[in-house]
């Protein structure tokens, strides 16, 4: 096989997978657990970065990827997920669930190996790291991920498409963030299902303590957002953290709202739609995104 064949070859084998469970799946049953464990262990893709070749951009290429306002908060993100998966890996027992959890952990780890090899590639600026903290309740921190990557992945899902349609994301990178973004589908279709299999692990009297922890968790991410938007108004700091909301328009794209919302539900589809049927889908940032979808153009 050429090179372009392995890569894209390996781009559909990470996207597509079918469990080995037979007949119809219990949500919150073993076999359930084993389905969504399996589903990240067995689609793994194993590329290296220290091995990346990382090509020489254009000048105007270069210039555009080097002023891009996300590799600061793209190299935290992924610095503290890293810290927050692994703490709350310490916490299991359950040897299976373990070991996803331990690939779900030293995946971020890796996402946040290959943008400091990018950086350091291209020469970009970074803000010093903050020191992570270890969260007090390694529960809270793995909500907290998994919530969060819910709805960054479902927006970045539909902004590197449109980049990458457009060429504003030079062609020869993407290639190398494509296992990137395919691997924050996997972890949230994981996490979806995690939670509704942990849901129904639980003893009655600890459900509802649970659920207002997820409502806590929600909450706390929209006032992280809220406080970020307002933090680029005033300040003009913390830009990258916005990109979010305005990332269509920094990245020079002639998109209305409304099609960067369609693009985002299409690219969640497909990045989805491989995956066993049995499995349950992240919905409700989607959900949320159909009903903005009726009140923007
Ligand atoms: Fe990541
Ligand atoms: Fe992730």
């Amino acid at each position: 096989m050429s090179n372009d064949a392995t890569v894209a070859a390996a781009d559909h084998a990470m996207r597509h997978w079918l469990g080995t469970e037979p007949g119809r799946i219990k949500i919150g049953s073993d076999a359930h657990k084993r389905l969504f464990c399996r589903m990240l262990l067995d689609t793994h893709n194993p590329y290296k970065p220290a091995v990346i070749d990382w090509p020489s951009l254009s000048p105007d290429a270069l210039q555009r990827i080097t002023s891009l306002p996300i590799w600061d908060i793209a190299v935290q993100t992924e610095g503290r997920a890293t810290l927050r998966v692994e703490t709350y890996t310490n916490t299991v027992d359950d040897p299976l669930l373990r070991e996803a959890l331990i690939m779900d952990g030293g995946e971020e780890a890796r996402h946040k190996v290959v943008l400091s090899k990018m950086v350091e590639a291209y020469g970009i600026a970074l803000a010093p790291e903050p020191e992570y903290e270890v969260p007090k309740d390694p529960e809270w921190g793995w909500l907290v991920t998994g919530y969060s990557e819910c709805i960054d992945s479902f927006f970045a899902f539909g902004l590197f498409e449109s980049a990458k349609r457009t060429g504003y994301f030079p062609v020869e990178l993407v290639e190398t963030f494509e296992p990137v973004i395919q691997e924050e589908a996997r972890h949230i279709l994981f996490f979806a299902n995690w939670v509704a299999w942990y849901r129904h692990q639980l003893p009655w009297w600890r459900r509802l303590p649970f659920e207002l922890k997820v409502m806590r968790v929600w909450i706390f991410l929209i006032w992280e957002r809220i406080g970020i938007a307002k933090g680029l108004d005033s300040a003009g700091e913390m830009q990258d953290a916005n990109f979010t909301l305005t990332g269509h328009q920094q990245i020079g794209l002639d998109l209305k709202l409304g099609e960067m919302i369609d693009m985002c539900l299409s690219q969640d589809k497909y990045r989805m739609d491989g995956y066993d049927e049995r499995l349950l889908r992240p919905t409700f940032v989607p959900r949320m995104a159909r009903l903005a979808r009726r009140f923007v153009r």
